[in-house]
């Protein structure tokens, strides 16, 4: 073994007993010494975060309460590899505000002290979506959804308000050919339902970052193009809009060679971007070959963010297979993230350290 190989295992143990460390005030137990050593052998930067921060990026996971609560190795890795968390459901509208203006924060606060406790900067997602919105919404009458819809931003933000840095205040707003989603707050309140959720959010949290999320306008197309009119035209009339939200749910082998272009348009309005939910499915049976296609293209979009100084980061969307929405979704894929189902690295996990200079 060479002595990088020997420094790289000291380097990962320790970085392991750090994740042990690091969820003991969560009044958790831990199994770090049972963590598998499979992942042992690699060279260079022990970690995706401090790979990450050598390039000035975040990486994050989206984290979801259920296995952050059950099981000791997704805390050690999602503690351990990441320095950015999302999380996956529990600031979702149906979970913070299941009846009208009775707040519940109980696992989204779960997921803010995770990562307290590991040093981690949370993105909140998100507080304006046509999904995952419990039915009460739908029945509002129009004269009160834009109140009731600053209210929810207001209560939400305020209620995180120091610790989630960054909102994602409107998500996917738009249809494939870029005209309007025809949203309960699209059809209610208007065109306008945007700003007003933007100014909302700027009110509740001066200093919390607020973004608009969207998927399939990772690169050049009709919906990217009206998301970028919109976001020109919001800045425009001084709507306070800080950054875009690219959540890049690809397929193996189909990442959009325009991506950087795309994400260099939106910096050079003056916004930053992310790419806030990142996986890359494979058509299954998975096999060597499609790994590595897949990790190459976690590699270009590593690639395509460090190439455009105001892209900050790359949130995958979960880390290990055994918890991705992707199998439930789209029939026939799976093995879209960077660790398998029994917490292995994948190729994928090293194309991302990689690419990050680890
Ligand atoms: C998904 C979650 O991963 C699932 O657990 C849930 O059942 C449905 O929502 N775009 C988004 C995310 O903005 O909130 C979605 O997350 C995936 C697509």
């Amino acid at each position: 073994m060479s002595t990088t190989r020997s420094l790289t295992r000291l380097t990962r143990a320790l970085a392991t007993l750090a994740g042990a460390a690091l969820i003991v005030p969560l009044g958790l137990v831990s199994t770090a010494g049972a963590e598998p050593a499979a992942d042992s052998d690699r060279a260079a930067a022990a970690t995706l975060r401090e790979a990450a921060a050598t390039k000035g990026r975040f990486v994050g996971a989206a984290l979801y309460q259920g296995a952050l609560n059950n099981e000791a190795s997704y805390r050690t890795i999602a503690g351990r590899e990441f320095s950015s968390v999302t999380a996956e459901n529990e600031m979702k509208w149906d979970a913070t505000e299941p009846n009208r203006g009775q707040f519940s924060y109980g696992r989204g606060d779960a997921i803010v002290n995770f990562a307290a406790s590991a040093g981690q900067q949370v993105h909140g997602h998100t507080l304006v979506w046509h999904s995952q919105l419990p039915s009460w919404v739908n029945g509002v009458p129009a004269g009160e959804l834009r109140s009731v819809m600053n209210n929810h931003i207001t209560n939400v933000m305020q209620h995180y308000r120091g610790k989630v840095q960054t909102w994602d205040v409107v998500n996917e707003a738009f249809n494939e050919d870029g005209s309007r989603r025809q949203s309960v707050f699209q059809q209610r309140i208007g065109n306008g339902y945007i700003a007003d959720a933007f100014r909302a959010a700027r009110a509740a949290d001066p200093n919390a970052k607020l973004y608009i999320n969207d998927y399939n306008v990772e690169g050049v197309n009709a919906k990217s193009n009206a998301m970028y009119n919109l976001v020109r035209d919001l800045r425009a009339q001084g709507v306070p809009i800080d950054g875009v939200g690219l959540q890049a749910h690809f397929i193996a082998g189909q990442v959009p060679s325009s991506l950087q272009q795309n994400i260099q348009r939106f910096a050079d309005l003056g916004v930053d971007v992310r790419i806030t939910e990142l996986d890359v499915r494979i058509q299954l049976p998975a096999d060597s070959g499609k790994l590595n296609t897949q990790a190459n293209d976690y590699r270009k979009v590593v690639q395509a963010c460090l190439a455009v100084s105001r892209c900050r980061g790359v949130t995958i969307w979960g880390f290990t297979d055994k918890h991705s929405w992707v199998p439930g979704v789209f029939p026939g894929y799976g093995a879209a993230l960077i660790y398998d189902a029994n917490y292995q690295p994948k190729p994928a996990y090293n194309a991302v350290l990689s690419s990050f200079g680890g």
